[in-house]
């Protein structure tokens, strides 16, 4: 490799105003839809009220170890992933390049689940979705196929809705953490908002105790099995934005003297928390319409798209009074849960290829969001839910696994995780010890080699959700090849020569 520098600095970034920007920033990445269709499900699943003990366990050896990790990276390199990994290990650009492109290949899909909301949006006060929400969903919204192999035309109202996603993300983050720093007064406070209404909606609806009932009673035997500890770590690592480049793009935002572990706590409790309240609401309602149906909760609860777009539909139809104006809350809380989620991954996109290409912001901007845009038409396709479902369990099974074991790998290891916790506590009120080197070096790469390899045995003995091969081959292996490649390919584009070689920041005081 030659000794030139491949990544170059392109002018200071603009900082956060205020220290709650970065803070409101960070937990709106957090908080998104998984918090809503994933954490009570997760929870349910995996022993009810005995899952918060495993839950808390992983955030504390995991979740909050590691945004310490990549915020002191972000901060002390003062740059997005693949210019922070650069300047910690020269050839370990690539590892950033990943993430970026894991967090790349999520966005185009994440618009496309907020475009259905945008389209159940307009349906709400009228109820549109009628009496059969499920229905609804897969043959008029979606006009769903019969397989990944017939794709179909594009569906315009999809289409639509994700051109207005899109705008919607550029305008966010037109102006960096400037602009993002003002959206998240509103888009992070506005949801929590709505879930609590909803929360009192669901509380105090006939059958709420039943739902929570199942959320919360405990199966404690379930502590014993060891699938469970590794749906906590999972679920906690989705949730936490970690692995994505996100924490460490926001991180590099903030001002020289920051209080990084003092962040990391306050981030990670609201996001569990907000899991935690949408946990409550979700399994209340279910409770309603158990009741309502004369069927167990069990047998009304989903995950994912399942949940939001046809079972709550259907316990929305039965409120006693308002429905449309619950249902519009519904939708309005999905979308502003959802949007500071997808813009922050394509901040983390952005910021990499102005380090990078050492060009003005706007024209990478416009460039990123037109890419992902064209990418998601693929989804907004009559078969575009079979390809959505294959992408997001292999992106996020083997890429976000993979990211986060070579992050730990490269910065506990090769970098030195001494030398980021000695950045870390520099100006932190709360000081970690050296147990923290402990869970960035062995713990959590443990953890996630063993879920790897787990998830590796079962993706090869059973095709995933029973796909044809040559579909899992091309959206899943495929992209997950794909986005390997293309960060090798990323990391030997030759930067912008132009200007100063990137150094890494040294002080953690004083601008
Ligand atoms: N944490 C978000 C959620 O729980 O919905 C999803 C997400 C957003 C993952 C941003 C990764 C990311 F970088």
């Amino acid at each position: 490799m030659s000794d030139e520098p491949k990544l170059l600095e392109s002018g200071p970034p603009a900082k956060w105003n205020r220290r709650s920007a970065f803070i409101l920033a960070a937990i709106g990445s957090a908080v998104g839809l998984g918090n809503v269709w994933r954490f009570p499900f997760v929870c349910y699943e995996n022993g009810g009220g005995a899952f918060l003990i495993p839950y808390l366990f992983a955030i504390i050896t995991a979740g909050i170890p590691l945004l310490i990790l990549e915020f002191s990276l972000g901060h002390k390199m003062a740059s997005g992933a693949p210019l922070s990994f650069f300047k910690a290990r020269r050839n370990s650009e690539w590892v950033g390049w990943l993430m970026v492109l894991v967090g790349f290949v999520i966005t185009a899909y994440y618009a496309v689940i907020m475009s259905w909301c945008f389209n159940y949006l307009f349906q709400s006060f009228s109820l549109g979705w009628g009496d059969d929400p499920g229905g609804f969903f897969t043959d008029k919204l979606l006009h769903l196929s019969s397989g990944p192999g017939e794709l179909g035309g594009l569906n315009w109202p999809l289409v639509a809705g994700l051109a207005l996603t899109w705008i919607w993300i550029y305008f966010c983050i037109r102006k960096g953490a400037k602009s993002v720093g003002k959206v998240v007064l509103v888009t992070v406070p506005l949801p929590w908002l709505l879930l609590l209404i909803l929360a009192i909606r669901g509380g105090t609806l006939e059958g709420a105790g039943a739902g929570l009932n199942y959320f919360l009673n405990p199966d404690w035997s379930k502590l014993l099995d060891p699938g469970v500890w590794l749906a906590a770590y999972g679920q906690v690592f989705f949730s936490f934005s970690l692995a994505f480049g996100v924490m460490i793009t926001y991180a590099s935002f903030l001002p020289r003297k920051s209080d990084i572990n003092n962040n990391a706590v306050i981030i990670g409790l609201s996001d569990a928390a907000t899991s935690f309240l949408a946990g409550l609401t979700v399994f209340s309602t279910l409770g309603f319409l158990a009741v309502g149906s004369h069927h167990t909760v069990a047998g009304v609860m989903e995950s994912g798209p399942g949940l939001v777009f046809a079972v709550y539909p259907t316990i929305l139809n039965q409120l006693p009074f308002w429905p449309g104006f619950f249902a519009a809350i519904f939708f309005i809380m999905l979308l502003t849960l959802g949007i500071d989620s997808a813009f922050s991954l394509v901040e983390a996109s952005a910021e990499a290829w102005v380090n990078k290409l050492g060009l003005k912001r706007k024209p990478v901007l416009i460039t990123v969001c037109v890419i992902a845009f064209a990418f998601g038409l693929l989804f907004a396709t009559d078969g575009g839910l079979w390809w959505l479902d294959i992408v997001d369990n292999f992106i996020n099974k083997f890429g976000l696994i993979l990211g986060g074991l070579f992050e730990c790998i490269v910065l506990g290891w090769l970098y030195g995780a001494r030398k980021l916790r000695e950045y870390a506590n520099r100006d932190s009120e709360i000081k970690i010890g050296r147990w923290w080197d402990f869970l960035v070096k062995y713990f959590t790469p443990a953890i996630l080699v063993v879920t790897f390899g787990m998830d590796l045995v079962k993706t090869v003995t059973e095709p995933y959700g029973g796909y044809p091969d040559w579909a899992l081959f091309a959206g899943g292996w495929g992209v997950v090849a794909a986005v390997f490649v293309l960060s090798f390919v990323f990391m030997r584009i030759h930067a912008n020569k132009n200007r100063a070689p990137a150094g890494e920041q040294g002080g953690g005081t004083g601008e």
